[in-house]
């Protein structure tokens, strides 16, 4: 598997621009196209980060529309999948065309670039606080819980990788329930879990950020206090544009 090829230099401890949009839900019809707005992303940050749902229907023909857009993108790229990556049980492909291209795609992993820790894993649906979904009763019920206790111990783990003293999270799902306020109550349970959020109070956490809710606000925290952000495209963020930028 080739290196991805945008390199990123060390740069002691000088703090690093990260732009962020997840939910690009790229189509075969190549109506999304990404290029200018990677090429403006460039020019305003050292790093890219996409928090999944990169391609609409998880088709391999998407993600070689995307991989040919990330061309425009000067700067390393650091993302992890999201459940629509996964609808045409392509996933193994789509990520080779990804990593071909590039990028980083972290699924449990941590990278260190410009002297900061990207740690990514798609997280899971499951509830937040009080009134998460316990493992009791039907075995698929105990199924779903036993995914989302796993996608949490995979992030500890990636956690345990990062030697830098900062580190952003990459998610697809939401840790908390601030992030996805401005979706209807009903479907909650299926935007995140709190089970994320305890495992990154349990570490040294710069900032987290996650897609997925389309319909959710920008800004929360943790219950430990580490800084949460929706950056899905479709959320308003205070750049004015459909990625946010943060200081790492
Ligand atoms: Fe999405
Ligand atoms: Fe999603």
């Amino acid at each position: 598997m080739p290196e991805p090829s945008k390199s990123a230099k060390p740069n002691g401890n000088a703090l690093i621009k990260v732009a962020a949009m997840a939910d690009l839900h790229v189509q075969e019809d190549a109506q999304t196209s990404y290029r200018d707005l990677f090429g403006e992303m460039s020019r305003e940050a050292d790093i890219l980060v996409l928090p999944g749902d990169l391609t609409n229907l998880g088709k391999p023909r998407e993600a070689e529309l995307l991989a040919e857009d990330l061309r425009a993108c000067s700067i390393p790229v650091v993302a992890v999948l999201g459940n629509h990556d996964y609808e045409s049980g392509c996933v193994e492909q789509i990520a080779e065309t990804l990593r071909r291209a590039g990028v980083h795609l972290l699924d449990g992993q941590a990278v260190e670039l410009n002297d900061v820790g990207f740690v990514g894993v798609k997280g899971f649906v499951g509830g937040f606080g009080p009134r998460m979904l316990g493992s009791f009763g039907e075995p698929a019920i105990k199924a779903m819980v036993a995914e989302s206790v796993n996608e949490a111990m995979r992030l500890e783990n990636a956690m345990r990788q990062v030697r830098a003293k900062r580190t952003l999270v990459i998610l697809h799902y939401a840790p908390v329930l601030e992030t996805v306020a401005g979706e209807p109550p009903e479907i909650f349970p299926f935007l995140g879990s709190s089970r994320l959020a305890e495992t990154i109070d349990r570490f040294k956490v710069s900032a987290v950020v996650h897609g997925h809710a389309h319909r959710g606000s920008y800004e929360g925290q943790t219950p430990g206090g580490a800084r949460v952000f929706n950056v899905a495209k479709h959320v308003t963020k205070p750049t004015g544009r459909p990625y946010a930028l943060l200081e790492i």
